[in-house]
């Protein structure tokens, strides 16, 4: 009777070692695999996966298509304005022009051999003198302006072959802004 549980105890006390010896020996197998693991990745920087190349590139590119939907923008705000002789707003909306026009020259877009920059950088006059006509309240000069504008940016699109974007004079008022005075 004495003898039993001595032995339960014994086989305890093993059964106990064993478990702490199994846990140990997986703890140091574990160890070992993620010293191996990061020695591989040591010796062969991870390359860049596809994904991340095309991220990056998108990073690295300028938004020129952007930069163009804002010009657009102002430029039909501003011929807008200036249809109905409002000509405080016209003025306006030439000079958010002439900021985003000028933030496009410093930007120095060259786009596949294109001088893009130097490009807008020759159509900023027009957008000066957009300006000019809108502050000097003239009439006369500032439909003139305006057309001979456009007539510039389409010529940009055709020299960068982008002749299919062409841009017209709006016909209509946009909703949801008072253009009359
Ligand atoms: C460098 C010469 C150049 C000039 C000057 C220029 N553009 Fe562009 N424009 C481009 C190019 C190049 C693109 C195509 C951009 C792209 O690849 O995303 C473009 C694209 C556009 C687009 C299409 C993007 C969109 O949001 O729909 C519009 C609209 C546009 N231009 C309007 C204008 C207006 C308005 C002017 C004049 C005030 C103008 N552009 C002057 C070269 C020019």
């Amino acid at each position: 009777m004495q003898k039993a549980p001595l032995f339960t105890l014994l086989l305890a006390a093993a059964l106990f070692g064993l478990s702490i010896y199994t846990v140990y020996q997986q703890y140091s197998t574990n160890a070992k695999i993620s010293a191996l693991e990061e020695k591989v990745a040591a010796c062969s920087p991870a390359a860049p996966t596809k994904q991340e190349e095309a991220h990056e590139d998108e990073e690295h590119e300028y938004p020129l298509g952007e930069k163009m939907g804002k010009m657009l923008y102002f430029t039909h705000k501003a011929g807008l304005a200036g249809k109905y002789q409002n000509w405080e707003l016209a003025a306006f909306y030439a000079h958010e022009l002439e900021e985003t026009a000028e933030s496009i020259i410093e930007a120095k877009v060259v786009d596949e051999g294109v001088e893009v920059s130097k490009l807008v950088a020759s159509v900023k006059d027009h957008i000066e003198n957009l300006e000019k006509a809108a502050k000097e309240q003239n009439a006369v000069e500032f439909p003139k302006a305006y057309e001979t504008l456009l007539r510039n940016c389409n010529n940009c699109h055709v020299s960068t072959g982008k002749q299919f974007i062409v841009i017209t004079p709006l016909q209509k008022d946009i909703e949801g802004q008072q253009f009359k005075k």
